[in-house]
Parts: structure tokens; C-alpha cells; sequence
């Protein structure tokens, strides 16, 4: 019995199945979850607006790209930062800094960076409007180039964005009435 099942192809084709099972699953596994030591690594992650921005002239778009055309701006992945300091060089105390991002990285580590300007959930706003829009990241953010992590200088509050859509009204008076309505519209900014 223990010999013909031996010899049969089911039998081999189950044991090649149950392998492969393994690999994959050990592959699976491998960028999973990070462990809380690692996301705590993660947490602390060092990055500076001030240095990317103003020394290094790099756009805020490079990095918050969905802006152009989804509602949220998102934060970069750890992989985005990857394309540039795979490559590049810099001072000695700033390698040390980064060598902490490339760790991260490579030990597949989720970053969490805090919420600085989250809305309460009853808000709907789009960041590809108001680009679209031609109203300046700084004007809601602040001046965020001169910021190491960033920190909340504007309260967007339910009047602060009405003042704005108010002003829109006035400056194009060419606007449409339905279009006038909308930008006060309760509907327009709630769910
Ligand atoms: C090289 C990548 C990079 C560039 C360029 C960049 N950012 Fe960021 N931005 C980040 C990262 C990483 C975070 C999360 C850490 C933090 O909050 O500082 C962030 C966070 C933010 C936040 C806070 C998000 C929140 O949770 O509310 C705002 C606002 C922001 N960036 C705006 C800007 C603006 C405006 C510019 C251009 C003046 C810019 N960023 C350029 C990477 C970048
Ligand atoms: C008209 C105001 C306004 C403008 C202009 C604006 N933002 Fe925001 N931004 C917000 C609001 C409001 C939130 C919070 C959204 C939420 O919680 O749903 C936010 C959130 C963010 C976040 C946190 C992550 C996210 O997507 O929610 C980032 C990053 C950010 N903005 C970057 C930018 C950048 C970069 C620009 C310019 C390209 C920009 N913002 C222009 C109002 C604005
Ligand atoms: C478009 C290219 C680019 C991207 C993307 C980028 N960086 Fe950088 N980064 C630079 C350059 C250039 C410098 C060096 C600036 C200097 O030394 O003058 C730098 C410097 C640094 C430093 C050391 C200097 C310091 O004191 O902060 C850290 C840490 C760093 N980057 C983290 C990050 C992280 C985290 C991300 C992703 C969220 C990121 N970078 C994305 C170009 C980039
Ligand atoms: C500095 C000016 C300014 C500020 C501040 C501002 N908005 Fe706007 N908003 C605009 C402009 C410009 C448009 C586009 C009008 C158009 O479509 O012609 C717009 C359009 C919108 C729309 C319609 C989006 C669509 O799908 O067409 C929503 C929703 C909105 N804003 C919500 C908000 C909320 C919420 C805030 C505050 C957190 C805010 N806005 C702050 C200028 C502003
Ligand atoms: C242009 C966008 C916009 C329009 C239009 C708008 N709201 Fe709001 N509203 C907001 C934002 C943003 C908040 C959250 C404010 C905060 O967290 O401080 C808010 C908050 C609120 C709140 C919670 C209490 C408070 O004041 O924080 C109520 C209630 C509310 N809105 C009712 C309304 C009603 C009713 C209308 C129509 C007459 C309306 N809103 C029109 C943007 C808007």
C-alpha cells in the first residue's frame, strides 16, 4: 500500500502543492504586518519639510502628488523617498538620518506620521478642486517649507472656508448663479 501510493503521480503532485503552499506563504508573510518594534521605528522616522523644500528645491507635488487628482493629498510611501536616496549623497550628520530611513524601508516598515489638519469625518473637501482652482498649498497649510515636521498655523474652520468660497463669488461675478450656490451649499461640504 505504502509503496503503490509512493509510486502514484497524485501522490507527488500533492506533495509539489503542499510546498509550493509553503513558499508562498512564507513570501506572503514577509512584508506583512510590521511588528510594533517596527512600527514604533517607523513612528520616528526623521524627515524635514525645510530641508526638501527650501534647501533641496524639491516641489510639494513630487511627494503629495494625489493632490492633482483625487480628493486626498496622501503622504509619500517610504519607497518614494527611496528614488532619491538610493541615489544621492549627503553631509555626514544628514547620512546618519537617513540610514535610519533606509532601514526602515528595507525591514518593511509601515510609517505612521501624525495627523496634522484631519477633518471631521461629516467634511467632504477635495485638494484637486481647489488646485484646479489655482489656490495655493500655503494658503490652507501655512508656510510649510520653513517647517521641520509639520505643524497646524491655519484653523480650518467652517468660516475660514466660507470667507474663501464668499470671495470666490464676489471676485467672479461671470460665475454662474447654480455655480454661486453650490460654493455655499451645505450639501457641497457635508455629508
Ligand atoms: C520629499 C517629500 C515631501 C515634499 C517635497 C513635501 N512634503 Fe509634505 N509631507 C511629507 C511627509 C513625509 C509628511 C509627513 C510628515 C510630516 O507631517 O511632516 C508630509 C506632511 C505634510 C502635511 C501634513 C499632513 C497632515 O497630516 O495633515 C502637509 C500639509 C504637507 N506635507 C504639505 C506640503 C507642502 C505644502 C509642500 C510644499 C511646500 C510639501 N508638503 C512638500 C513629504 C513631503
Ligand atoms: C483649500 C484648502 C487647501 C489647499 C489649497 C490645500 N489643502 Fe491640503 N488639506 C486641506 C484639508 C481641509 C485637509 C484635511 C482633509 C481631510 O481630512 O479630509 C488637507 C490635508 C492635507 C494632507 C494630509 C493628507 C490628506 O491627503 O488628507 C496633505 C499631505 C496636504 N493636505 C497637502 C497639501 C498640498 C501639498 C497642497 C498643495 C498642492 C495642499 N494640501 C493644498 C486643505 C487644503
Ligand atoms: C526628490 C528627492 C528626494 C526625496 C523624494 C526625498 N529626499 Fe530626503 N533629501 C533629499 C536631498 C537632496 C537631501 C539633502 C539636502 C542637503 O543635504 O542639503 C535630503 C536629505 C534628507 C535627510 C537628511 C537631512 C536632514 O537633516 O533631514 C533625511 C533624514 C531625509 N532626506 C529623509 C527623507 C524622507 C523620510 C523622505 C521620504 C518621505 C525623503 N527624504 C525623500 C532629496 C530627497
Ligand atoms: C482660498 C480659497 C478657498 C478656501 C480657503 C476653501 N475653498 Fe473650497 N473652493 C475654492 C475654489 C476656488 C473652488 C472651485 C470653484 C469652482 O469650481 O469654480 C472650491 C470648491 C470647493 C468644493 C467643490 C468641489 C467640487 O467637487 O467641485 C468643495 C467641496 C469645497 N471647495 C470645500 C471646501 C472646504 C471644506 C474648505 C475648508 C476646509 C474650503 N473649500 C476652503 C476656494 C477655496
Ligand atoms: C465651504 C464649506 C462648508 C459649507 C458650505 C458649510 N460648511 Fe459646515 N463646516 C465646514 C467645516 C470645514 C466644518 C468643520 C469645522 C471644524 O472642524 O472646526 C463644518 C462644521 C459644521 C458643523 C459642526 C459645528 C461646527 O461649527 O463646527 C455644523 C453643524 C455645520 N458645519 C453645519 C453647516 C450648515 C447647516 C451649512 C449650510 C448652511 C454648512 N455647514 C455649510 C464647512 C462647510
Amino acid at each position: 500500500m505504502q509503496r503503490s501510493l509512493a509510486r502514484s503521480p497524485l501522490f507527488w503532485l500533492a506533495g509539489i502543492l503542499v510546498v509550493g503552499l509553503a513558499i508562498g506563504l512564507a513570501m506572503t508573510a514577509l512584508p506583512g504586518e510590521p511588528s510594533p518594534a517596527q512600527a514604533a521605528e517607523a513612528g520616528s522616522i526623521p524627515f524635514s519639510h525645510q530641508v526638501h523644500v527650501e534647501e533641496a528645491g524639491v516641489q510639494c507635488l513630487f511627494c503629495h502628488s494625489q493632490a492633482l487628482r483625487a480628493p486626498q493629498a496622501s503622504l509619500p510611501s517610504l519607497q518614494t523617498c527611496m528614488t532619491c536616496h538610493e541615489y544621492i549623497t549627503v553631509d555626514e550628520d544628514g547620512q546618519e538620518l537617513v540610514q535610519q530611513v533606509v532601514q526602515a524601508y528595507e525591514s518593511g516598515a509601515r510609517v505612521q506620521w501624525p495627523d496634522v489638519y484631519k477633518q471631521p469625518d461629516f467634511v467632504r473637501f477635495s485638494h484637486r478642486a481647489h488646485l484646479a482652482g489655482g489656490v495655493a498649498c500655503q494658503t490652507c497649510h501655512g508656510p510649510v517649507e520653513e517647517m521641520g515636521i509639520v505643524e497646524k498655523r491655519v484653523e480650518m474652520n467652517m468660516g475660514f472656508c466660507l470667507d474663501c468660497h464668499r470671495t470666490q463669488i464676489r471676485e467672479h461675478p461671470e460665475m454662474a448663479a447654480m455655480e454661486k450656490a453650490r460654493l455655499l451649499d451645505c450639501t457641497t461640504c457635508h455629508k
